[in-house]
């Protein structure tokens, strides 16, 4: 008797189905948030960014995991996601890093968000709503990234008037560091000397200033809490050391086909590469639609039977193709998976091979990946 559809597992299924596999592990983002905690010192804690959908990565899977590990507070961009984190965590703390947008008030309110208040005017407008008891606000003081957060003339007018903050409960006071992935780089002290000279003067509230890059400039960079996003997902907060960070994604995408193709044939669309010799292409079921950006075409590369094999032609939206001449047919195979983000070649190198950063790779990885998560039990 045929097997039936029934008798195969939900989950194989979906792998049957799907042209790629991005696997998450939530033990490594905690193991990180871990890492980097013990990096501070005592009466310093570690927040979570999880904006982008925890970059890419899930916030609904990340922020949960982080929380059950003792995470607190959490960062947001918007305040569309941070009402859906209030949904998830009722007891988080959720601070919004884009500000008290006009006719977001009532959203902050009931969801109980705080403000990262980014200027004298949504200063004026939360407290403007702080008629009956007093509201939570972070205060963000732009310290030479040139952004968001108070011009240099604003904090010297709180400064002189501390009573705008009149009725706000000021949760902290944070400041962000423009070059802080280039410790040598003057700028870096610069913001820690005007970050720390209002300080002094406003009212008493933690400050934070360090992000991923930012912890590993020091204790000086420390202050009451930090806010790292980027390691947590492992990517490289030291760009010119080793990772000291677990890597946190996996992803593999499905051989389709493989064929032969003769001396002088080209590959892909505008036949951007060219066959030296006689050779066989596998064409993979990720695409720019992935995340697996357009510029990494002709440059980027895959790990197949443990050899690395090239990206050969353009990448296009659903699908990119390797050079598997050196690889045993027997592996470049229809079914197969390639390996395009692991340990050997982490979010970084695929960043480099794409002319970007791991960020941009991270957010990017597109809806399509079947994905798995791995840990975060608790
Ligand atoms: C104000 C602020 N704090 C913290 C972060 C987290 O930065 P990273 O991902 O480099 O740790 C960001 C990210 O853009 C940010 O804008």
């Amino acid at each position: 008797m045929a097997p039936s559809e029934k008798d195969e597992p939900a989950a194989e299924r979906a792998l049957a189905r799907t042209g790629s596999l991005l696997e998450i592990d939530l033990d490594a983002i905690i193991g990180n948030w871990r890492r980097l905690g013990q990096r501070l010192g005592p009466g310093a804690s570690c927040a979570a960014v999880v904006k982008a959908d925890a970059y890419g990565l899930g916030m609904a899977r990340v922020a949960p995991a982080l929380f059950a590990a003792g995470c607190r507070l959490f960062f947001v961009a918007t305040p569309d996601e941070g009402l859906a984190l209030r949904r998830l965590l009722g007891a988080a703390e959720i601070a919004v890093l884009n500000g008290l947008l006009p006719g977001t008030e009532g959203d902050f309110r009931r969801a109980r968000l705080i403000p990262v208040l980014n200027d004298l005017g949504q200063v004026a407008a939360w407290r403007a709503r702080a008629q009956t008891r007093a509201l939570p606000a972070m205060l963000h003081i732009d310290t030479g990234m040139g952004r968001l957060g108070l011009a240099p003339n604003e904090t010297a007018r709180l400064v002189a008037e501390p009573s705008r903050l009149a009725g706000l409960t000021l949760r902290a006071v944070i400041s962000h560091l423009a070059c802080a992935e280039e410790a040598a780089n003057a700028l870096n002290a610069e913001q820690l000397a005007r970050f720390r000279a209002p300080l002094a003067h406003l009212p008493a509230a933690p400050a934070s200033l360090a992000a991923s890059a930012g912890i590993f400039l020091g204790g000086d960079y420390h202050f009451d809490f930090v806010r790292p996003g980027a390691a947590l997902y492992g990517v490289n907060p030291t760009p010119r050391a080793p990772n000291p960070m677990s890597q946190v994604v996996r992803l593999k995408g499905k051989i389709l086909q493989t064929r032969e193709i003769d001396e002088g044939m080209t590959v892909g669309y505008g036949a951007a590469h060219r066959m030296r010799r006689p050779g066989r292409v596998a064409t993979v079921a990720v695409g720019y639609a992935d995340g697996w950006l357009r510029s990494s075409s002709q440059r980027g590369s895959a790990t197949l039977g443990g050899q690395r094999v090239p990206v050969i032609g353009r990448i296009s939206m659903d699908l990119l193709t390797l050079d598997v001449t050196e690889v045993d047919p027997a592996l470049a195979r229809p079914g197969s998976f390639v390996d395009l983000i692991d340990e050997s070649h982490d979010v970084d190198a695929v960043a480099a091979a794409a002319g970007t950063i791991g960020y941009e790779i991270l957010t990017a990885l597109g809806r399509r990946h079947h994905r798995v998560y791995r840990g975060g039990a608790g």
